[in-house]
């Protein structure tokens, strides 16, 4: 912050995604199981769709399961999968009342074809809404991303639709997860954890970084808030200079 004290330099982030790390220690230092945290963690989801909306947040993007967290222990993955099913089954409709578009971004062929079921379902109830997105990413890898993108153009170019020629960033970028959406500003990793585990490698590449110590199941408005304000202090030079940073005389 320095001598800039709380001036704002940029607007509220637009879309949000969130690694939603911790539970596990949340739990543990309650003396209970990692699923006592992760149930706890989903319970988060609710007030944080809800507050991110009365901010002004127009996307939440929430990584809930990584395309590694199948090396979990078989119980531990068991009671994911349900507790995402009953989510799905859950918050749909109430999503759709709020006018939440849902999506579920990663390999779905994993899954039971129930859970395929239940994904598709609650897409398809929410499809029309169009007040904001919520975005869950369940066996994604960022690298998984990347990977279908080069598939697809490949795929593309074996077609005939695509010469090589037009491979080029915007190509690869009309094909990664979250293309249609606002650009993710502001990426923020609970449990002091500092590492992007695979999430959106590609997304990523000029979100701003937030880390917090605060384990997931206790992310509340405030740690919110606190993650905006951080935002709203950064200087987003995308590789530019900003006009009033002094070094203008000197170029
Ligand atoms: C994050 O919590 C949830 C998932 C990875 C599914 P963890 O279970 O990783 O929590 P810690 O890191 O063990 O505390
Ligand atoms: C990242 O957390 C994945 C999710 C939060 C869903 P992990 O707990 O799996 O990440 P690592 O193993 O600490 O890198
Ligand atoms: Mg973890």
């Amino acid at each position: 912050m320095g001598s800039r004290g709380t001036e704002l330099n940029c607007p509220g982030p637009r879309h949000i995604a969130i690694i939603m790390d911790g539970n596990g220690r949340w739990a543990a230092r309650r003396g209970l199981s990692p699923s006592a945290g992760h149930k706890a963690g989903v319970e988060r989801i609710r007030d944080l769709l809800t507050a991110c909306r009365s901010r002004g947040v127009e996307a939440l993007t929430l990584f809930a399961f990584s395309s590694e967290n199948w090396q979990r222990p078989p119980k531990e993955v068991e009671l994911l999968m349900s507790l995402f099913h009953s989510y799905l089954r859950k918050e749909a409709r109430r999503m759709r009342d709020e006018g939440v578009r849902l999506r579920v971004i990663g390999r779905r062929d994993r899954f039971s074809s129930r859970l395929q079921r239940a994904i598709e379902e609650a897409e398809e109830i929410t499809r029309d809404c169009d007040q904001g997105d919520l975005v869950i990413a369940a066996d994604y890898g960022g690298r998984w991303d990347i990977a279908q993108a080069a598939r697809r153009l490949a795929e593309e170019v074996t077609r005939g639709e695509r010469s090589l020629d037009a491979i080029d960033e915007d190509a690869v970028d009309s094909h990664i997860q979250l293309a249609d959406l606002p650009p993710v500003d502001l990426l923020i990793r609970s449990s002091g954890e500092q590492r992007i585990s695979n999430f959106i490698l590609w997304q990523a590449a000029y979100s701003e970084l937030f880390f917090t110590d605060t384990l997931w199941p206790d992310f509340d408005e405030a740690a919110l808030d606190e993650a905006i304000e951080v935002f709203q202090q950064r200087d987003r030079r995308f590789g530019g200079r900003a006009e009033d940073d002094g070094t203008a005389v000197q170029a």
